[in-house]
């Protein structure tokens, strides 16, 4: 089973267009050790042909540009994407859909009944989809069966309701419902290996603790290094819990909760925001991941399971 991590950053990318953090601005006039990024996505697939789109980002068209298989060329039109499942309803996972309205056949669209619901009407994607290739939903189930996603032989998904957060712009952004976020299980049915990735993930619970610890590698939220990250850079005033982040360093924080597990699991950070030091490859927080055997995804990485 192939993982291609298409954007390891949040929303805004890595450098973010209209900031001068000092990242940013350091990445921009080359004055720090970090790669860019582009947004939140990874692809999916067994037999490295047939590949499950994991989010469609806003930069969905470079991604496909950078990752060669996604394109294997086996007709005049063609594309590796089989079919797309969204984690969420964020900007940074959903606006690329619109950039796919090129099929002749309608897009098989994976999401759960909230996702679908908030895509069709507050930010009406799918309807708009309606008038080029059209969507097929398959609604998502949260009981925990498997499910092949239509055109990717040999690959099994689990969706897993997440305490996180719906958009901003949902009618449910404060008050969400399971279904709003979702982790995936991703299963290799041939070895039983599986891997977690959940880019937004608000908050571990004793289940999803053991769910993870069984896991051959955890892909997982990795927005903040701290909880007031933004609001002390004077970028934002909402905390990462707000907006349904667990931030890294602190008691209880994903770094804390990642040592708990065993070390046969493989720990990478991903959806970094570009505001979090251990984006800086030489930073004092990235060798404190260093030390907790955790890892920063990058646009490009590839991991096998
Ligand atoms: C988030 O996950 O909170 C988003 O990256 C925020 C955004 O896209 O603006
Ligand atoms: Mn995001
Ligand atoms: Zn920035």
């Amino acid at each position: 089973m192939h993982i291609r991590v298409l954007g390891s950053a949040a929303g805004g990318g890595f450098p973010q267009w209209n900031c001068n953090c000092a990242n940013c601005q350091g990445l921009r006039t080359g004055t720090v050790k970090a790669r860019a990024r582009t947004q939140s996505s990874i692809a999916v697939s067994a037999n490295g042909q047939d590949w499950l789109l994991v989010n469609a980002s806003p930069d969905v068209l470079q991604q496909v540009r950078e990752h060669p298989p996604l394109q294997p060329a086996r007709a005049v039109r063609d594309s590796g994407i089989a079919a797309v499942l969204l984690m969420d309803a964020q900007i940074d996972h959903v606006t690329g859909l619109l950039m796919l309205r090129e099929r002749s056949t309608p897009l098989p669209l994976l999401a759960t009944p909230e996702v679908l619901s908030d895509i069709g009407n507050a930010l009406p994607l799918t309807r708009v989809l309606s008038h080029y290739c059209g969507v097929a939903e398959h609604p998502l189930p949260l009981d925990g069966r498997a499910i092949e996603p239509p055109g990717v032989p040999g690959l099994q998904v689990v969706a897993v309701a997440l305490d996180s957060q719906p958009p901003p712009y949902s009618p449910f952004r404060g008050r969400p419902r399971p279904g709003d976020n979702i982790g995936l299980l991703l299963k290799n049915p041939q070895s039983g290996a599986q891997v977690f990735y959940a880019p937004g993930l608000g908050a571990l619970t004793p289940a999803l603790r053991a769910l993870m610890a069984g896991c051959h590698t955890v892909l997982v939220d990795g927005t903040f290094w701290t909880e007031d990250e933004m609001i002390r850079l004077g970028l934002s005033k909402k905390r990462a819990a707000e907006m349904g982040h667990l931030p890294q360093s602190g008691p209880g924080g994903m770094l804390s909760e990642l040592s708990r597990l065993p070390a046969s699991v493989r720990k990478v950070l991903i959806h970094i925001n570009n505001t979090n030091p251990i984006l800086i490859e030489d930073s004092p927080e990235r060798a404190e991941l260093v030390r907790h055997g955790v890892e920063v995804a990058h646009d490009g990485m590839v991991i096998h399971f």
